[in-house]
């Protein structure tokens, strides 16, 4: 089995797992300015359980669709994958969002595109994610709940690690040392601000920030 295959059926069978497993519910409730653990309640017993299962499914299926284009795409090339990542994540990412109707998004407190920066409340769920890596108590199943509220309707927020604990991310958003100069060099150019390099294994690369409105 070649490289390349070994890291599909690690990442396929890490999604099968995913998918398995319960989430560790770590809630936040609203209008906090810093999350904290005394407020976590709130948000778990708010959020009907068929609205968690909808955030939950569609985070789920977007990172896994994103997985499959992702090695799909490299076995071309990796300036290729970048620029083919660079051309339809964000396409991707909305026809997801429209197919299992919600708001979705990832985010990252140090992003590749401009449109992935979080609001300062998903930023503030991105620095709790950061501080539980730091001391070790963030996994593959942790996930912040929230509710926020917008002209007069209450959604439940959902924010997922995106955990880099695959080498094949180093390609496109390790040190310098990891991203050949090809790809380098296309990522320079589609994304001219871009902040999502320097990363090395088991750091938050981001999340997924997915909202439905709460219905009785
Ligand atoms: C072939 C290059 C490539 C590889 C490999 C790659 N990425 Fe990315 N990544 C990109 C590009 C390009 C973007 C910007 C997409 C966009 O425009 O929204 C991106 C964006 C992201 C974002 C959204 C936040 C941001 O910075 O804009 C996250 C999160 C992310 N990648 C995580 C990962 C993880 C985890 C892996 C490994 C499983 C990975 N990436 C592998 C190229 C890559």
């Amino acid at each position: 089995m070649n490289y390349r295959r070994r890291i599909c059926t690690a990442l396929c069978s890490a999604g099968a797992f995913l998918a398995a497993v319960a989430f560790t519910a770590l809630d936040i409730s609203h209008s906090l300015s810093t999350p904290c653990i005394s407020s976590m309640q709130h948000a778990d017993s708010a959020i009907p359980h068929h609205v968690k299962a909808t955030l939950q499914h569609a985070s789920g299926r977007f990172l896994a669709t994103l997985r499959d284009v992702l090695i799909r795409s490299m076995a071309q090339g990796i300036p290729h994958a970048a620029s083919l990542c660079a051309d339809t994540a964000q396409t991707l990412t909305r026809s997801l969002a429209q197919e299992q109707r919600v708001e979705l998004r990832r985010i990252s407190l140090q992003a590749r595109n401009p449109l992935n920066r979080p609001n300062s409340r998903e930023q503030q769920h991105l620095q709790t994610l950061e501080r539980m890596q730091q001391v070790g108590t963030l996994t593959d199943s942790t996930v912040i709940w929230d509710i926020v509220e917008r002209d007069g309707i209450r959604y439940a927020h959902m924010i997922r690690p995106i955990i880099l604990n695959n080498p094949l991310c180093l390609n496109c958003h390790g040190t310098h040392k990891d991203i050949a100069p090809e790809t380098a060099a296309v990522l320079s150019k589609r994304y001219p601000q871009d902040k999502a390099r320097g990363y090395t294994l088991g750091q938050v690369r981001g999340a997924v920030s997915v909202l439905s409105p709460i219905t009785p």
